[in-house]
């Protein structure tokens, strides 16, 4: 279902192969052509998911129910009636986002239910036109994203709707309604609507990110990949487009997990709830701790990507308490460390330091993240390069530090305890700045065998 996700790995796999390098060569040089337009994308860390359409009522999940037939269509439908948008208030969301520390936000334009939340002319279901709400809800969005200045826009749109009788795939345990080969007019005439539905959201609002979903149902050629983002590009060249596109995308996004090692990919975004619902859910208070969420965005910054946070608010545009909580806490602690947050790249391998790592981007200040306490000091070795100061991030403490071993005769740089005061401690992640002599090399060996005694 997401064998896109095995391109790069496949593409960096060709370009190891000293045999192949006529194939290596495409990769890189896509790299390279898209490097411009994801410059700010890579520096940009946290971005804030939003699930909002009828399914906020909260009784049911987004959109899935009606695929795997939980629920009749005209029930799950029914939920419009109670879509009101009563106290929504669009400023007031990007408020938080921004106080946040998130540099982009992405909205559901429209799931796979098929409810837009804009005045489309091409689809039957909108807010504007079958729920109660009677209003555009997406322009007064991005009007206030676009008034907040820089924070960057980012338009969800679900390839597949389920609300259409065109569509083929609607329910998990049934045959597909039509085949799309021996049918191919009705297909088009599928494809045409998306068409005509991005055109829509392209020409008014000109994202800075188009993040599609449901590409599984289909091949690249089916959707007409190539063609759609050609069309997006022709009038908003620089839009950033995430993977669920099969492949023809800039990003991957791995979902619910993060990732253990680094991706193969240069850019990625894990894509996270707070609780266990992407969609506010009346029942689910599965609520993650503020410890657990900044863990997650530490963790993904390690591996050089971003995090992409998710809220749901409520039918009646308000978000829940433990959301508005999570963006501020998140938003503290972002915002005391944001030399260590939004400049940083990738940091070190395991096994140098016990904690999550960043590096600045001239790669002399290693940053490192202690999501505990420590006892004393903590140790880093391997470091080939000298520390020359070490200061508590988002504050103005240095750190004493001894360094140990540091042999002129052995190839195994010395080993330095960093003495760490309780009141340097952050609430919830310490960050350390490790000043070095110069860029960062590493030790990677496994010592210096002195003799063989076998
Ligand atoms: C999945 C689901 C969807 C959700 C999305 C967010 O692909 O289909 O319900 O919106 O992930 O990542």
């Amino acid at each position: 279902m997401k064998a896109h996700s095995f391109l790069p790995i496949a593409l960096a796999a060709l370009a190891m192969m000293s045999c192949a390098p006529k194939e290596a060569a495409p990769a890189a040089e896509i790299q390279e052509q898209k490097a411009p337009r994801m410059e700010w994308f890579s520096q940009a860390k946290l971005g804030i998911f939003i699930h909002w359409g009828i399914y906020s009522r909260g009784d049911w999940s987004e959109s899935w129910p009606l695929y795997n037939s939980r629920v009749s269509p005209e029930d799950y439908y029914a939920q419009q009636a109670d879509f009101t948008a009563a106290s929504y208030d669009p400023e007031e969301w990007v408020r938080l986002i921004k106080e946040s520390g998130a540099k982009y936000t992405v909205i559901t334009t429209k799931h796979h239910d098929g409810v837009a939340l804009w005045d489309t002319q091409a689809g039957a279901l909108s807010t504007v036109k079958t729920c109660a709400a009677g209003r555009d809800v997406l322009t007064p969005f991005v009007d206030a994203v676009r008034a907040a200045g820089d924070l960057k826009l980012g338009l969800y749109y679900s390839l597949i709707d389920w609300s259409r009788d065109d569509y083929p795939f609607m329910h998990r345990d049934q045959p597909a309604v039509y085949d799309i080969e021996k049918d191919p007019e009705k297909w088009q005439h599928f494809c045409d609507f998306n068409f005509a539905q991005m055109r829509e959201l392209n020409d008014t609002y000109k994202p800075d990110l188009y993040w599609f979903d449901g590409d599984w149902d289909c091949t690249s050629e089916q959707w007409r990949a190539p063609e759609l983002l050609a069309m997006v590009r022709e009038t908003n060249p620089d839009v950033v487009v995430n993977s669920r596109i099969r492949g023809n995308g800039d990003y991957a996004t791995p979902e619910l997990g993060v990732p253990v090692t680094k991706p193969a990919d240069p850019w990625w975004e894990t894509c996270m709830t707070i609780n266990d619902s992407w969609g506010f859910r009346k029942i689910d208070t599965e609520y993650k701790s503020e410890m657990t969420i900044l863990r997650m965005l530490v963790n993904c910054m390690s591996l050089g990507g971003n995090l992409l946070l998710d809220i749901g608010p409520r039918a009646d545009g308000t978000i829940p308490e433990e959301e508005v909580s999570m963006l501020k806490t998140v938003g503290r602690w972002v915002n005391k460390h944001a030399e260590a947050v939004y400049p940083t790249r990738a940091g070190i391998p395991d096994g140098h330091v016990q904690g999550y790592t960043t590096l600045n981007q001239a790669g002399d200040v290693l940053y490192v993240y202690l999501p505990y306490t420590p006892n004393e000091s903590i140790e880093v070795k391997g470091l080939k390069t000298h520390i020359k100061n070490v200061r508590v991030v988002g504050t103005d403490r240095t750190l004493d530090w001894q360094l140990y071993n540091d042999i002129d005769w052995s190839e195994v740089p010395g080993v330095y305890y960093i003495n760490i005061p309780e009141d340097v401690l952050d609430e919830h992640i310490t960050v350390l700045a490790l000043e070095l002599e110069g860029p960062l090399t590493l030790y990677r060996g496994s010592g210096q065998v002195i003799s063989y005694n076998l």
